[in-house]
Order: structure tokens, then C-alpha cells, then sequence
């Protein structure tokens, strides 16, 4: 397999590392001197590189496309809040309620809701509500979980420098330089699926805790889920000990169905985070929950403060408006689930031709894929995986014109655009580079 050539990209890294440390925004979009990606445009399920190479995107920034890239529907809308109305006063519009009354009409779990500009304030929103509203300091989180770049949830499972043999715990290391040991001091992690861990979790600290914070679905750390008996559990031991229970659907919400992670366990959070697929690439996010706990935000001594300059911008509401509406009344989240099936079918072929052991975890519209005979149910599992095959994997589909994270905890993404997509092209393109992956090793 020939790598392509990319002057243009090489380029732009060249100017931007004068400008930016690592030469990038954000400092994941660094894939090395030679693979750091640049854009030239978007559209549908396709984006451009620089150096006009072409690639069906399964990445979708990470999730947040859910239609399509420059979709019509929600761009016209944002063009015209904008033109007609203005972009931020620091005052309210009746897009609040607008956008608030969509969500409810989706997600029972919803009786009042705040907005954010980006799924970390949207958790650092719900987080703080929480521990207004119990008068409790300690967080649950769960291994393999994320939540944002806040230093009190940039703390990881160190599942990379751990062997499934070793008896020990991995160790939970901070994610990088400049977060004090203390922002730790209210956090307790456990492995998914783990219900003894609860048990022991809540005996100890029982009166202290304030919620438990988890992704249903690990969007994180390839589409792991939580079983149908554990959120079971999780909603018992809130319910139990006066704890919250706050879902993280930062990447689930309104992809995996119209009432997100929560509408297929049919168990509802007490708060739940929101961003990404609710304003189709838009910077929309969202906390809330029961009314009685989001009425903990109030100006009332003890009352919870929140707000912050740009939220509920025109920008981010007319989007999530337009996305919202277009969720709720096609059948966009049909025709998605029904590609990535298709996809996974497909995949499914390519693997079995190379006799590679393989299992699907998570939803349709946000598979992860694994290369071993079984689900994982947890982080640790995971490392059971050969996730190296799945790097090599996926670095040749990247060459061939198939955009995905070279790692196998980040799931596959799909959005509405992709009915367009030639399967029978992207079945020959996962072939050979299968292919080339077994006969690189
Ligand atoms: C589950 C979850 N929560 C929170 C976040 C943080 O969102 P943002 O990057 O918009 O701050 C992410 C981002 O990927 C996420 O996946």
C-alpha cells in the first residue's frame, strides 16, 4: 500500500508549529509530522484534506455530525438567527425555551435543562448542581470514562502501562502536567459492569456521595456499554444512599435514539450532560434533569450559580433548533442505524476472511470494533484486545481514503450522509487494508 504524498499538509504543520504548541488546536489533532491532518472543506459524510485527497469520514469530529457536514437544514437556520436576530445581548430570546421544549419532547429524563458551550462545561455544570443539591462532595467515575478536559475528571485508568495479568488495579494516573493531586480528593473510580466494586464503593463512602458520573455507552473507550443489570444497580444505589445519578450523554445523546442512551435502558438519570449530535457540529451543550434538582440553581444562599457569557448563544440554539427538529421528526436515526449495520456486516466479511476474531460493541450509529472473541465489558478488558491490529488496520483505511481514529477506543460514527457512501467500494478498501495490516505484522 502506497502512503500518499502530502506537501500541502506538511506545509501548514511547518507554519503552525511556529504558531501553536505541536503545531495544533487541540493537542489530539497531532497524529505526527507526517500524519497531522489538515481540511481544506467539508461536506456530506466526506472531508478534503489539503492535498485534495478525499476520505468518507467515520470520525465526525468525534461525534458531533449526526446529519451530515454543511447540512442545509441547519445551516440556513443559523444564517437567518443570525442575520435576523444576532448572534449573543446577554439577555434571553424564546429560543431557550424553544430548544428546551424540543429536548423534553425527546428525553422524559428532562424537566428543566440549562445550556453550555462544550460538553466539559456541560458536566462541570452538572457535576456542581449535584453536589449543591445533596450537600455532597464525592464523585463516582468510572474506568475508561470521559468526561472533558476539567482538571477534576483528567484523571484516567492507566490500562496503557498495565498487563491483564497483573493483580493489582491499574493505576489512575492524571492525564498530563498541572492538575493538583487535591482535584482527586472527591473522585472514586470503578471498573464497569463491576457490581461489588459499587457495593464496596458506596459502603465506604456512602454519605459522602454526591453522584455517580458515567457514560452509558463509553463513547470513549469503544462503545463499552454498561449492561442492562448494572444500570439497574447504579439506579438502585443512587436511589438507596440519596446519591444522583448524572449520564454523560455527551456522544450518545441524540444519536444512539431520539431520547439517547436512556431511551434504550428505559432507567433515567437524576442529571444528564448533552453536546455534540444535539447541534450537528454547532458548539451546543446541555446539562439538566429533575426539576427539583436543577431547581438547586437559584441566587438562594446555599443556591448553585451558573451561567457564563456565550451561553445559549443564537449561533448554538438555532442549530440545536434546526438538528433537534430534523431528529424528531424524519427518520434520520432509522437510516443511520440501518448504514451501520450495513458497515459492520461488512466489516464482519472482512474479518472472517482473514479468520480474525472479532466482536461490535455499543449501538449502530456509534460501534466500537474489537479484534477478540469477546465483548469487553470493561476497560481492563479492552486491553485484551488486539488493539495493535486495529491501529494497523485503520491507518491503511486512512491511506485508502477512510477517515477514523487510529484506535480502537474510539468507536466508528455514523451520521445520516453516509446512506451515499459505496459500500461495495469501502468492503474492497477494508479488504486490502486488512490485508496489508496482517502482512505488515
Ligand atoms: C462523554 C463525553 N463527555 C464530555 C466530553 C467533553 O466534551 P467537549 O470536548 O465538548 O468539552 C466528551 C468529549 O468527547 C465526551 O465524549
Amino acid at each position: 500500500m502506497t502512503k500518499p504524498h502530502k506537501p500541502q499538509s506538511n506545509a501548514m504543520l511547518k507554519r503552525a508549529h511556529e504558531n501553536m504548541p505541536l503545531g495544533v488546536a487541540d493537542s489530539y489533532r497531532y497524529w505526527g509530522e507526517e500524519n497531522t491532518v489538515f481540511l481544506s472543506s467539508m461536506k456530506g459524510c466526506t472531508i478534503t484534506d489539503c492535498d485534495q485527497q478525499t476520505f468518507v469520514d467515520f470520525r465526525l469530529a468525534y461525534g458531533p455530525i449526526i446529519l451530515g457536514y454543511r447540512d442545509e437544514r441547519v445551516d440556513n437556520e443559523v444564517i437567518n438567527a443570525i442575520t435576523s436576530v444576532g448572534t449573543i445581548s446577554g439577555f434571553s430570546t424564546g429560543l431557550d425555551s424553544d430548544v428546551v421544549e424540543l429536548v423534553k419532547s425527546l428525553c422524559p429524563n428532562i424537566d428543566k435543562m440549562r445550556f453550555a458551550n462544550s460538553g466539559t462545561e456541560a458536566v462541570i455544570g452538572a457535576v456542581r448542581t449535584a453536589r449543591g443539591f445533596t450537600k455532597r462532595n464525592k464523585i463516582v467515575v468510572v474506568e475508561g470514562g470521559f468526561h472533558g478536559l476539567h482538571d477534576e475528571v483528567m484523571w484516567k485508568s492507566d490500562v496503557d502501562n498495565w498487563e491483564v495479568t497483573d493483580e493489582n488495579a491499574p493505576e489512575i494516573i492524571p492525564f498530563g502536567a498541572g492538575i493538583p493531586q487535591s482535584t482527586r480528593e472527591h473522585q472514586v473510580s470503578v471498573p464497569l459492569n463491576d457490581f461489588k466494586a459499587i457495593d464496596t464503593v458506596f459502603a465506604e463512602h456512602g454519605h459522602d456521595i454526591a453522584a455517580i458520573l458515567i457514560e452509558p455507552i463509553m463513547g470513549n473507550c469503544g462503545s463499552i456499554a454498561s449492561t442492562q443489570a448494572y444500570m439497574q444497580k447504579l439506579r438502585d444505589a443512587c436511589d438507596t444512599n440519596g446519591s444522583l445519578l448524572i449520564m454523560d450523554e455527551v456522544k450518545t445523546g441524540f444519536r444512539v435514539a431520539k431520547g439517547g442512551a436512556q431511551a434504550l435502558y428505559g432507567i433515567y438519570a437524576d442529571l444528564t450532560t448533552y453536546a455534540k449530535a444535539m447541534g450537528n457540529g454547532y458548539p451546543i451543550a446541555a446539562f439538566g434533569g429533575k426539576a427539583n434538582v436543577m431547581d438547586a440553581i437559584s441566587f438562594a444562599k446555599d443556591g448553585v450559580t451558573h451561567g457564563g457569557t456565550y451561553t445559549a448563544n443564537m449561533v448554538a440554539l438555532s442549530a440545536a433548533k434546526a438538528t433537534l427538529t430534523v431528529l424528531k421528526e424524519t427518520d434520520a436515526l432509522e437510516t443511520i442505524a440501518t448504514v451501520g449495520q450495513k458497515i459492520q456486516a461488512l466489516l464482519s466479511r472482512v474479518f472472517t476472511k482473514f479468520d480474525i476474531e472479532h466482536c461490535f460493541a455499543g449501538p449502530d450509529a456509534m460501534f466500537g470494533v474489537h479484534f477478540g472473541s469477546e465483548v469487553p465489558q470493561n476497560y481492563r478488558d479492552w486491553k485484551k484486545t488486539n488493539s495493535d491490529l486495529y491501529t494497523q488496520f485503520a491507518l491503511n483505511l486512512i491511506d485508502n481514503g477512510v477517515m477514523l481514529e487510529p484506535d480502537s477506543r474510539e468507536p466508528w460514527f455514523i451520521c445520516e450522509a453516509h446512506q451515499t457512501v459505496d459500500l461495495k467500494w469501502l468492503e474492497q478498501v477494508a479488504e486490502q487494508s486488512m490485508s496489508a495490516a496482517i502482512n505488515a505484522q
